[in-house]
């Protein structure tokens, strides 16, 4: 279900930009608009701009751009109901209820007592762990290195020696056994009924994006078996599908994430200014987990524990990660065996030296595939080169395949036109004949590029001077712009002059994807660097021109033969167009 246009249009204006913006960005008036530092790239000249008059924000460094809404969500990384719902939260707007099943209903109930003692639970190990009981997991913590203020950021806790505190705590609260036995914090047998499961540990909760405890790993402090204990599977509880660490990570300014194996991994990075690492917490990384990286990345770097496990779990990584769409490197943290350990031999800085020195993840799979032969022995190395080729005749992308297929005969000095050879049978045996895109003719997308202008210069127009619409009547319709995205746009702002307003930043609730998003903010943001009344008109029947010549030169194409109608139309236009070009038909508008 969806929320009705006019409540998010409601929401978008109690939110005012310059209000919400101020609180993540400095801004500084400059005539009729704010400028500050873009939070979406690094900068050291503000060119983010934010129009109280349109509502509207744009950064001229990097493109972003929106309203209220786009800008939470890309700030906080939210999808646009999260935004949708921190801002209604924000102007005291209440959000009206989705309607339920009486199953489903009860479902959600049910989760929501879950996490409700997942909270009290991890309210309590965490007091216990300022006590004097706690004593010991506190200097074992700090014995790792960490500061009070990382231990308050990850709510690290402790649950004490004297087994069934945290039980009775709950019943105390209220809970019935029924549902504390569900949430996985006890165990239970006949002789001893129920009882605490995690037991003179260090505890560390597991928190999903949205900061919700859905679980807890509990680490023994010191040398006993088993070194982990977590929360099982619950209703709550889907480890295939969460990543440690990524409701912090999530906000992070890096320009990817960092996978790793393990919770001091991640706390570790954190504190060292690293804060775009997660982890997968002891189970081979999911596809669900590579789709939920991509929300938030299109960049992993996998930096699993220098060990052969560590490199197998990492092969494994790279078709997964590949396969959401992600690029990935593999970083070596060689000598040590993991990044817990290395930023405590070597420090942040050569950490952040090794971030940048990743391994293309397919070198990385040929460098372990080495292992599996001799490569001083002809028939071994054979078999190795076609063991490549056979993984290199799956690359789609011509271009990406000659790449790789030169940077491997490079680098096991082989020679590179058998490689290609090699790889080309395979391919054509292997998937069969792929048939390529027939590529567009070089003349036609040109043309077609300046159409997409001449439609995005008219829009930016519309927006910039309201004043056009009448000077355009009968000349410039939603028609003329074919684009399908620039003709949604056209169609919207030209329905809002006609019911008397026109109101940007409200044709942006429509474009919930990102993508689409940036590109319509860029419309409506565009500078029109002109000075005198003189340039304007000039440019602007430039523009008329051009987009009208454009629109007439695709109708035509696309002109049924049987349209008599449509030819006769577009005839007249043809003629208008003329006397236009000529300057025998005046544009009647005005500009100061
Ligand atoms: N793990 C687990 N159960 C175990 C061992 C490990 O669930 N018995 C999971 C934990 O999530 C752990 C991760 O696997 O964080 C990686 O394991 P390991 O490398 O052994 O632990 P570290 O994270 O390096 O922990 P520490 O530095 O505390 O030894
Ligand atoms: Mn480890």
């Amino acid at each position: 279900m969806r929320y009705s246009e006019d409540l998010i249009e409601e929401i978008r204006m109690k939110n005012d930009i310059v209000d919400v913006i101020s609180g993540y960005v400095k801004l500084q008036r400059k005539g009729s608009s704010y400028f500050g530092l873009c939070p979406f790239h690094n900068e050291k000249s503000p060119s983010f701009s934010v129009s109280p008059g349109k509502q509207m924000y744009y950064c001229f460094g990097c493109g972003a751009g929106g309203n209220v809404l786009s800008f939470i969500m890309e700030y906080e990384n939210f999808s646009f109901p999260e935004a949708l719902k921190f801002l209604a939260d924000r102007a005291g707007v209440e959000l009206p209820k989705l309607e339920y099943s009486r199953e489903a209903k009860e479902q959600a109930d049910r989760k929501a007592l879950l996490l409700t003692i997942n909270k009290e639970a991890a309210k309590y190990f965490y007091y216990q762990l300022y006590t004097e009981k706690g004593q010991r997991a506190l200097e074992y913590l700090k014995g790792r290195q960490l500061s009070p203020e990382t231990m308050k950021k990850f709510g690290l806790g402790y649950s004490d020696k004297f087994s069934n505190d945290l039980y009775r705590y709950l019943k105390n609260k209220g809970y019935g056994d029924e549902v504390l036995m569900e949430s996985g914090l006890f165990n239970a047998d006949e002789k001893h009924g129920m009882y605490d499961k995690f037991w003179n540990r260090v505890i560390f909760p597991i928190m999903d994006v949205n900061n919700r405890v859905i679980g807890f790993g509990g680490r023994v402090m010191g040398d006993g078996k088993p070194k982990y204990l977590n929360s099982p599977e619950t209703k709550i509880f889907d480890k295939s599908r969460n990543l440690y660490g990524l409701n912090l990570a999530r906000t992070s300014r890096a320009k990817n994430l960092i996978i790793c194996e393990g919770y001091m991994d991640v706390i570790s990075m954190h504190q060292a200014g690293f804060t775009n690492a997660v982890a997968s917490l002891g189970t081979a990384l999911t596809s669900q987990q590579a789709s939920l990286m991509k929300r938030y990345t299109s960049q992993v770097l996998i930096m699993y524990d220098s060990d052969e496990a560590g490199t197998k779990a990492a092969l494994r990584a790279i078709p997964l990660l590949k396969a959401a769409g992600l690029s990935t490197k593999v970083i070596d943290l060689h000598p040590c065996k993991d990044p817990d350990e290395f930023i405590k031999t070597y420090g942040a800085e050569k950490f952040a030296e090794r971030l940048e020195k990743g391994m293309n993840s397919f070198l990385f799979e040929a460098k372990s595939l080495e292992m599996n032969y001799d490569l001083s022995d002809p028939q071994g190395r054979t078999d190795f080169f076609h063991q490549l080729a056979g993984r290199l005749a799956s690359f789609e992308d011509e271009i990406e395949r000659a790449n790789y297929i030169d940077a491997i005969a490079r680098r096991y000095q082989t020679d590179p036109a058998a490689l290609k050879k090699l790889v080309g049978r395979l391919a054509l045996k292997g998937a069969g004949v792929r048939e390529t895109a027939k590529p567009k003719s070089g003349v036609n997308r040109e043309k077609q590029n300046g159409y997409d202008i001449s439609q995005k210069l008219m829009l930016t127009w519309l927006v910039n001077e309201p004043g056009i619409f009448a000077g355009i009547e009968g000349l410039i319709s939603p028609q003329d712009f074919t684009t399908p995205l620039y003709h949604q746009v056209a169609e919207m702002l030209f329905a809002q002059h006609r019911e008397g307003e026109v109101n940007p930043a409200r044709i942006l609730n429509y474009f919930q994807d990102g993508e689409e998003q940036k590109q319509v903010a860029a419309v409506f943001h565009t500078m029109l660097p002109l000075q005198t009344a003189e340039e304007k008109a000039q440019a602007f029947r430039d523009v008329v021109c051009r987009l009208k010549e454009s629109s007439i030169g695709w109708q035509s194409d696309h002109l049924a033969p049987t349209d008599m109608a449509g030819l006769m139309k577009l005839m007249e236009d043809k003629k208008a167009l003329e006397s236009l070009q000529r300057g025998d038909t005046p544009l009647h508008i005005s500009f100061e």
